[in-house]
C-alpha cells in the first residue's frame, strides 16, 4: 500500500466531510488522518445514525383501515390484491403478476408450474439467501450449485451448462443484492438445453438488464415484500411473467387448485394446489408504496454511484461489476475486501472497525451448502430414493469446486440499503472510514 498517497487522499475526504458537517447537525466527523480509529479510542467518522427502515406514512393508513372495516379480508373477495397485481405488472412492464404470501412461496409455485418435480434438478446461484435453496428442496428437487463470478457476485453463466443433466428442469439465477445477473448467456444456454428460467428477483424490484426489468426476462420472476425489502408489507411476494398460460397455472396452484382463466378442468378441483395467497391488507400497503419505491430507487442509485466512485480509489476495495447496460437497485451495497491491502487486517476485524466508525456493515452470505441443510436433505429417505447414493455423493463432492463462490463468501462486505437513502455527505463517510481503518490496519489487527 502507498501509505503517503492514502493519507493524502484521506485528508482530502476528511476535509470534505468536515465541510459537509454543517448539513448534518448532530453527526460527528473525523478531523484528520491522524485521528485514531474509533475502535482504538478515536471519535467515530459517522455518528447520528442512518435512515430507519421501513418507513410508513400516516396518509397511507385509511386504505389499510378500509380493508379492516370492510370485512372483505379473504383474497377471493375485495379489490386490493388485484389492484396491486395490475399496478406492479405495469410498473415492471410484465404482462401479468400474481401476488403471493411470500417470496419463498412465489418460487415454490413458480417451480411447480415449470414442472419441477420430485427427483428433478434446478441449477441455482449459490450466493443467495437460503430461501432460494429451500424453495427447490420444498419441491423435492436438488439445488445444483453453479459457481459465482467474483467480479459480479452473481451466477457465472459459463459455469451453468456443464452442470445440466437429463434431470435438470430449470435454472434459477438470483439477482442478489439487486444486481442483475448477466441474463443473455443464461437465456441462451436455457434455450439450447431446453430448460426453464425462474428468476429469483426477491431483492431486485426495478433492477434493469438491457432495457428490461429483472423478473420479466425468464419464464417467470419472483419477488419478496418481506419487511426489510424495498417494497415491504411484513410478508408478501409476487410472480411475474408474460405467459398467460403459466400465470393462469400459478394462480390456480396458489389457490388450492381452483380453475383460473384458461386453466380449467371438468371438476372444480381438477389440479393440485396449496394456499399461497396474499392478504388485502398487504396489497393495500404495497400499492401505496409504489411511487416511493421509484423515488427511493433513484436515490439509492445516485448514492451508490457516488459511493462506487469513492471506493474505486481505495486499494483493496473492489465494488461489484455490473453487466453491460444494466442498473442495480442495491438491496445491499457490496464490495470485496482484500485484507493484504489493509496490512493483513482480517475481514471480520475490518467490519467491526467499520461499525465502530458508525458504518453498519457485515460479511455477506457464507458457503451455506456446508451448513448442514443440504446434508440433512440428501440423507433423507426421500432424497435417497429419488436420486440414489452415487448421485448424492457426487453432488456433495461438487461443492468443493465452487471456487468463485468461496472467494466471494470469504471476501465480501455489504451495507444495507437504508444507508443509501442518506444524504451524499453521509455517504462520503463510508470511504473516509475505510481510509482511516486502512491507515491503521496493523494496529487494528492486534486489538
Ligand atoms: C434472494 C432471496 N430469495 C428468496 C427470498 C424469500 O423471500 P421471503 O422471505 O419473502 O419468503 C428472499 C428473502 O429474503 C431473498 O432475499
Amino acid at each position: 500500500m502507498n501509505t503517503r498517497n492514502s493519507r493524502r487522499d484521506f485528508l482530502g475526504l476528511a476535509a470534505a466531510a468536515v465541510a459537509g458537517s454543517s448539513l448534518l447537525p448532530g453527526r460527528l466527523f473525523a478531523q484528520s488522518a491522524a485521528d485514531k480509529p474509533a475502535l482504538l479510542g478515536g471519535t467515530p467518522v459517522h455518528a447520528g445514525g442512518w435512515p430507519a427502515w421501513p418507513e410508513w406514512r400516516q396518509a397511507w393508513e385509511p386504505a389499510v383501515l378500509n380493508v379492516l372495516r370492510s370485512g372483505r379480508w379473504y383474497r377471493g373477495t375485495g379489490e386490493q390484491v388485484p389492484q396491486f397485481e395490475a399496478a406492479y405488472a405495469k410498473l415492471l412492464g410484465a404482462r401479468r403478476c400474481l401476488a403471493t404470501a411470500s417470496g419463498t412461496t412465489a418460487l415454490m409455485v413458480g417451480m411447480h408450474v415449470l414442472d419441477v418435480d420430485a427427483g428433478d434438478e434446478v441449477i441455482v446461484s449459490p450466493f443467495t439467501f437460503i430461501a432460494s435453496y429451500n424453495a427447490v428442496l420444498a419441491n423435492k428437487a436438488l439445488p445444483v450449485m453453479a459457481d459465482t463470478d467474483p467480479e459480479t457476485l452473481t451466477i457465472d453463466p459459463a459455469s451453468i451448462e456443464s452442470r445440466i443433466t437429463d434431470r435438470t428442469r430449470a435454472i434459477m439465477p438470483v439477482h442478489i443484492y439487486g444486481m442483475p445477473c448477466d441474463m443473455d448467456p443464461i437465456m441462451a444456454v436455457a434455450a439450447k438445453r431446453r430448460v426453464a428460467v425462474i428468476e429469483d428477483a426477491c431483492q431486485a424490484w426495478l433492477a434493469e438488464y438491457k432495457g428490461r426489468m429483472c423478473g420479466t426476462i425468464g419464464d417467470l420472476g419472483c419477488f419478496s415484500f418481506q419487511n426489510s425489502k424495498h417494497l415491504p408489507s411484513g410478508e408478501g411476494g409476487a410472480i411475474t411473467g408474460n405467459s398467460d398460460d403459466l400465470l393462469d397455472r400459478c394462480a390456480s396452484f396458489h389457490d388450492c387448485g381452483r380453475p383460473y382463466g384458461g386453466f380449467k378442468g371438468a371438476r372444480p378441483y381438477f389440479t393440485r394446489g396449496g394456499n399461497y395467497r396474499m392478504q388485502h391488507f398487504q396489497a393495500a400497503m404495497l400499492v401505496q408504496q409504489l411511487e416511493k419505491l421509484v423515488q427511493d430507487t433513484a436515490r439509492r442509485r445516485e448514492n451508490a454511484d457516488r459511493l462506487t466512485a469513492s471506493l474505486e480509489e481505495i486499494p483493496g476495495i473492489h465494488p461489484a461489476r455490473l453487466p453491460e447496460n444494466s442498473r442495480a437497485v442495491w438491496h445491499l451495497y457490496p464490495f470485496r475486501y482484500e485484507a493484504e491491502k489493509f496490512q493483513g487486517l482480517p475481514r471480520d476485524r475490518f467490519t467491526r472497525a467499520m461499525r465502530a466508525e458508525g458504518i453498519p456493515c457485515s460479511t455477506g452470505y457464507q458457503e451455506q451448502y456446508f451448513d448442514g441443510l443440504l446434508d440433512e436433505a440428501i440423507a433423507s429417505r426421500g432424497y435417497k430414493r429419488l436420486f440414489g447414493a452415487q448421485r448424492l455423493k457426487d453432488y456433495r463432492d461438487s461443492f468443493q469446486a465452487l471456487k468463485g463462490n468461496r472467494q466471494v463468501c470469504e471476501t465480501t462486505v455489504a451495507m444495507t440499503q437504508n444507508l443509501l437513502l442518506a444524504d451524499g455527505a453521509a455517504i462520503d463517510h463510508v470511504a473516509a472510514a475505510i481510509r482511516r481503518i486502512q491507515a491503521h490496519g496493523a494496529e487494528l489487527a492486534r486489538v
